[in-house]
């Protein structure tokens, strides 16, 4: 038996306020050299300059704190991200920490520096803010602001809050079209009416006054979505046509021949409002996050995923399977209708569609998505023209796993204390 992953529209899950703990960035900041000495200062020559330090360790526990025992951890690469693209460009500043883990940059300017650090593969960070279970999504981060400006999110009309209104996420893909999950619009037999439905856009926040609050005018439901059985009879896919257009960048779907872009293994980026705590069968999911969160997960075969041990044959070739083996990074409630994106080489692309799943995060119950590339006729046939008359821009496609630390490093300042805490997958 499946858990009943429905969206919580209209009379579901109420939000529950989740008990995030605001994780400042725990940095030592110590002043070095000046400081009340009764010594004359020597003549200034070259304005002083800083330090950044600190460690890489194993974080057994995957609890994020460096516990007693926990030892540090050689050869991770570090740098500091003066673009801020999250990958390693020459003329960055980059080090591989030592044989106790340690790393450190000396002679520093002055300046805002983003310390980044890249894992190998099979290893994931647990700090700084992220980590198995202790994060968003399920296993996932806050998203940049303005990183996925063609994200939206589903809200119920005559809900005045949009944290309390959010039910399922979606994706602009034309001025005035969102592409979405068919069973975002059916709650226990009922449907929903485009008058009982909003789109928030252009924010990653779901508080009033952000972004742009729209009506819908129309809800296409792909003919072949069968709301008596649900996500799992496949064709979970609807398209809602915006009161008026928006000037947003627009997300461009994977083609039927771009099916290389979602490849096993590809990393894809999924990104939604719903609930953080993966949760097994029997429990209610919770958690749900004000901001975006993102998250990165492996494309998974639909071979692997239909395997006796994972959906046992049920997966459809128009679905799309994406996580870890081991669980721990996923989809849940509420995300639903909301996008899973690729890099297309010239930005993200639309890859899939967040459906269902075993519970949430769950070892070998992959998130299932709907395959977008399998939809392109529905799409064409609803919208017209080509989807997406504007690429989106394109931010930093997914790369290695990256975390960083940002540090405003002053004059002669020697910051420590920067711990990576990672572990493997
Ligand atoms: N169906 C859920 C919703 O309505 C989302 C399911 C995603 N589940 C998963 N384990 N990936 O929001």
């Amino acid at each position: 038996m499946l858990y009943p992953l429905r969206s919580h529209f209209p009379f579901g899950l109420a939000h529950f306020w989740s008990v995030l703990v605001g994780l400042g960035l725990a940095l030592s900041i110590s002043a070095c050299g000046g400081g009340g000495s009764s010594r004359p200062l020597p003549p200034v020559s070259a304005p002083p300059t800083g330090r950044i330090e600190g460690s890489h360790f194993d974080d057994l526990n995957g609890d994020g704190l460096r516990d007693p025992g926990e030892p540090g951890l050689p050869g991770i690469a570090t740098f500091l991200d003066l673009n801020g693209n999250g990958r390693l460009d020459p003329g960055e500043p980059s080090t591989v920490s030592d044989a106790s883990g340690n790393f450190r940059f000396s002679n520093l300017p002055p300046g805002t520096y983003r310390v980044t650090a890249l894992l190998p593969p099979g290893r994931v960070f647990t700090t700084p803010r992220s980590g198995l279970g202790l994060e968003r999504i399920v296993g996932g981060r806050p998203a940049p602001e303005g990183a996925f400006p063609w994200m939206v999110a589903l809200l119920r009309a005559a809900e005045p809050d949009p944290f309390q209104a959010q039910f399922c996420g979606g994706s602009l893909i034309a001025p005035e079209w969102v592409v979405t999950a068919a069973h975002c619009f059916f709650d226990e037999g009922r449907q929903v009416n485009p008058q009982d439905l909003d789109l928030l856009l252009g924010t990653n926040r779901l508080q009033i006054g952000a972004g742009q609050r729209i009506r819908a005018a129309q809800i296409v439901l792909n003919p072949g979505y069968n709301p008596q059985v649900g996500q799992l009879g496949g064709n979970d896919i609807a398209l809602v046509r915006l009161s008026r257009p928006v000037a947003l960048a627009t997300l461009p779907l994977v083609q039927p021949n771009q099916t290389n872009l979602t490849a096993p293994g590809t990393a894809a980026t999924i990104l939604g409002w719903g609930a953080t705590f993966p949760r097994a069968l029997d429990q209610e999911p919770s958690g749900f996050p004000r901001d975006l969160q993102q998250a990165t997960v492996p494309i998974v075969s639909n071979a692997v995923c239909n395997a006796p041990q994972s959906y046992n044959g049920t997966i459809l070739d128009t679905m799309l399977c994406a996580g870890f083996p081991q669980g721990g990074v996923d989809t849940c409630q509420a995300d639903s209708g909301g996008p899973l994106i690729v890099s297309s080489g010239t930005g993200f692309a639309l890859a899939g569609i967040t459906s269902f799943g075993r519970g949430c995060a769950q070892p070998n119950f992959y998130g299932v998505y709907t395959r977008v590339s399998s939809f392109a006729g529905f799409v064409q046939s609803v919208i017209g023209s080509a989807p997406s008359p504007t690429p989106a821009p394109s931010p930093p496609p997914p790369t290695g796993t990256t975390a960083s630390f940002v540090v405003n490093l002053r004059e002669g300042e020697v910051v420590s204390g920067l711990n990576f805490g990672s572990r493997a997958q």
